[in-house]
């Protein structure tokens, strides 16, 4: 299966995210995904791929809304959990499986009327591939959607992937960071090499808000223990002797980010480049 052709070798992209469970962030996302989705004009009966879907944040409203919804991710726990609550809620129009934003050998070309990744095939290896795959499988005349984190933004995903960089050791050469996908010239050249004309790609800001019901310490408390770049991020501050630093800062991040009134919940606000592709 492409999300790991050689079982022998670890496949550090898939390792990150079965590390932990996302699902536990995930639950802090469901109002957004499902406010994201209201906004798609999904009818009954189309065709949508989930790219990176995780457990189905953006594919279960999708799917509750009559598409006919696949998910597609990289990390087998989360794909598990995706099918899990498929079932639970009866959605027998959605069903996850496991697969590479990379190289999406599985699916066929021009199957999709609409391919969704919400901060999913960002975080896959080698965007050029993942913008040609994402093209080639999305029909003529059909529709892609990105959600994207912005490098150097103010808001909490880009400064915990900044702060988390700075106590990590350098990534291995040749690695295209993740963030460079929630920049418009980047997002043009690679739908361009996929044969997509800038006239076709257009960009706004966007807002996802976390909701969690607890204290901004205890929310990080999730990411510490659930997230996969975030528990690796403390395990390299700890061979450092730096995981109290790491702490610190991390912990007055997501207290000042919190946008709640109450000192003991959280809702915090944070802004993606949402990419809308014409095919
Ligand atoms: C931040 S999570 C977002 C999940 C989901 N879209 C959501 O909004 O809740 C990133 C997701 O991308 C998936 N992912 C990372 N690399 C991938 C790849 N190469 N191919 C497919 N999925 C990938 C991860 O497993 C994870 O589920």
């Amino acid at each position: 299966m492409a999300a790991n052709p050689n079982p022998m070798t670890v496949n550090p992209n898939k390792a990150l995210w079965e590390k932990g469970d996302f699902t536990r962030i995930a639950e802090s996302m469901r109002e957004s995904g499902e406010a994201l989705v209201r906004t798609l004009g999904i009818t009954n009966g189309l065709k949508v791929l989930d790219l990176g879907s995780g457990d189905g944040t953006t594919a279960v409203p999708a799917a509750r809304l009559g598409a006919d919804v696949l998910g597609v991710d990289i990390a087998s726990n989360l794909v598990e959990a995706g099918n899990a609550r498929a079932q639970s809620l009866g959605l027998t129009n959605l069903r996850f499986q496991e697969g590479d934003a990379s190289d999406l050998d599985e699916l066929e070309d021009d199957s999709f009327d609409l391919v969704v990744s919400i901060f999913g095939a960002m975080f896959a290896p080698r965007p050029f591939d993942v913008a040609k795959e994402v093209v080639r499988v999305t029909r003529p005349g059909g529709r892609i959607v990105m959600g994207n984190w912005i490098p150097g933004d103010p808001t909490l995903v880009a400064q915990i992937l900044k702060i988390s960089s700075s106590y990590s050791p350098p990534p291995p050469e040749g690695f295209v960071s993740p963030m460079t996908w929630g920049v418009e010239e980047n997002v043009i050249e690679r739908f361009g090499a996929a044969g997509v004309p800038e006239e076709q790609i257009s960009f706004e800001r966007d807002t996802y808000v976390f909701n969690f019901a607890g204290s901004p310490s205890d929310f990080l408390s999730e990411f510490k223990t659930y997230y996969g770049p975030t528990m690796n991020a403390y395990e390299a501050a700890a061979a450092d002797g730096r995981e109290a630093d790491l702490h610190a800062e991390l912990d007055a991040l997501f207290n000042a980010q919190n946008a709640s009134p109450s000192k003991d919940a959280t809702s915090i606000p944070a802004t993606f480049l949402r990419v809308s592709v014409a095919t």
